[in-house]
């Protein structure tokens, strides 16, 4: 595990090295503060503050005020975010800041571009804390993705940018327009990926008779949504069905990102999970190293994520594919991978 960058001299805070790293790696959204009633995010010139009491709120903007008296921050609007929230649609509030702005930005992590939206409910479009899930996806540099439960298509750009044809599903036509936004913004054309508005559990047969075989496949699903023809979707429930239809979809060594919120599973159970599904579809799953923690994320926060390494059984081996299977990873070359 790295060091914290958090601020030693200002609890809470991520500290001016760590601004200045951020900057240099072409990245201009991160968590500036957090404490225990709520956390401030830096998105572009735009801050976002997420409180979740009124007892908390004042704190939070008093923090606020402090560092801004010792530090120059780049601020053109502070928008506020009640989490929570269960009466009416939640959505973003300005509290300072010129209202004749348009509602939206854009900011970047890594070099990447992304719209962010500040009138679209209580999300601008972009989860902070899969950077280095999005990291890692972008340094294998596979061939072709697929991104399930895609959203805004953020690891979709990321993939693509070093790359990979992609295949991006999300029951929402709005966000996968979005997605395609995020694409062109990065010099991607959409036209030469997928954009897919379906239900995931529909797709992966479809996508299995089409003979379409991934090298790096993205689930990042709900804990729970409603549905459209499929029903609503429980992951503890529907998770099982879900990968026992990826692992024939996976090419030999495919690599897999499995990401959740849903609080009772650690990286841990998510792998207890995934290992007797594959037993059960007859695959083989090596789980790698966990990542860091985003540098800017308090331990404990953040969604558990696991990746795994495929290796499909011999019964989906026999299935023509039409990508060609990739050199082994390193760390499978050099036996540090354990295969359950
Ligand atoms: C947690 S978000 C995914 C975040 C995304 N991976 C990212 O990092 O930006 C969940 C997404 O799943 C979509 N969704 C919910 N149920 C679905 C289903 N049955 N099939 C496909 N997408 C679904 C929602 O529309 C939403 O965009």
């Amino acid at each position: 595990m790295p060091p914290s960058r958090l601020s030693e001299a200002e609890p809470g805070w991520v500290g001016p090295e760590q601004i200045a790293a951020f900057a240099a790696s072409g990245t201009t959204m991160y968590r500036l503060f957090s404490g225990p009633g709520g956390w401030i995010e830096q998105l572009g010139r735009d801050l976002l503050i997420s409180w979740s009491s009124h007892k908390t709120l004042p704190s939070l903007l008093a923090e606020l005020e402090g560092r801004r008296s010792r530090l120059a921050l780049p601020i053109d609007r502070i928008f506020l975010r009640k989490r929570w929230e269960r009466q009416g649609s939640p959505k973003l509030t300005l509290l300072s800041g010129d209202p004749a702005l348009p509602m939206t930005t854009t900011a970047k992590e890594s070099g990447l571009t992304y719209r962010l939206r500040f009138d679209a409910g209580d999300s601008v479009g972009f989860f902070l804390d899969q950077r280095e899930n999005r990291a890692f996806l972008r340094i294998s540099k596979p061939a072709r993705l697929l991104n399930l439960f895609a959203y805004t298509c953020s690891f979709g750009v990321a993939a693509a940018s070093a790359g990979a044809q992609t295949w991006n599903v999300d029951l929402s036509p709005r966000v996968l327009e979005w997605g395609k936004e995020n694409y062109r913004l990065n010099g991607l054309d959409p036209n030469a990926h997928w954009f897919l508005a379906r239900d995931a559990r529909e797709i992966v047969p479809y996508l299995f008779r089409r003979r379409l075989r991934f090298d790096a496949l993205v689930i990042d699903p709900p804990t729970y949504a409603h549905g459209r023809k499929g029903g609503d979707f429980s992951l503890p429930r529907d998770l099982g069905g879900l990968l026992s239809g990826l692992f024939p979809l996976c090419e030999p060594g495919a690599l897999l990102l499995l990401s959740t919120n849903y609080q009772p599973w650690q990286p841990d159970d998510l792998f207890r999970e995934v290992s007797r599904d594959c037993h059960q579809a007859g695959a083989r799953i090596g789980r790698l190293p966990a990542l860091a923690r985003p540098v800017d994320l308090p331990e404990g926060t953040g969604p558990a994520t696991l990746w795994l390494r495929i290796d499909p059984s011999r019964h989906f081996s026999r299935r023509p594919t039409k990508t060609g299977s990739k050199k082994p990873a390193k760390e499978h070359r050099k036996g540090r991978l354990s295969l359950v």
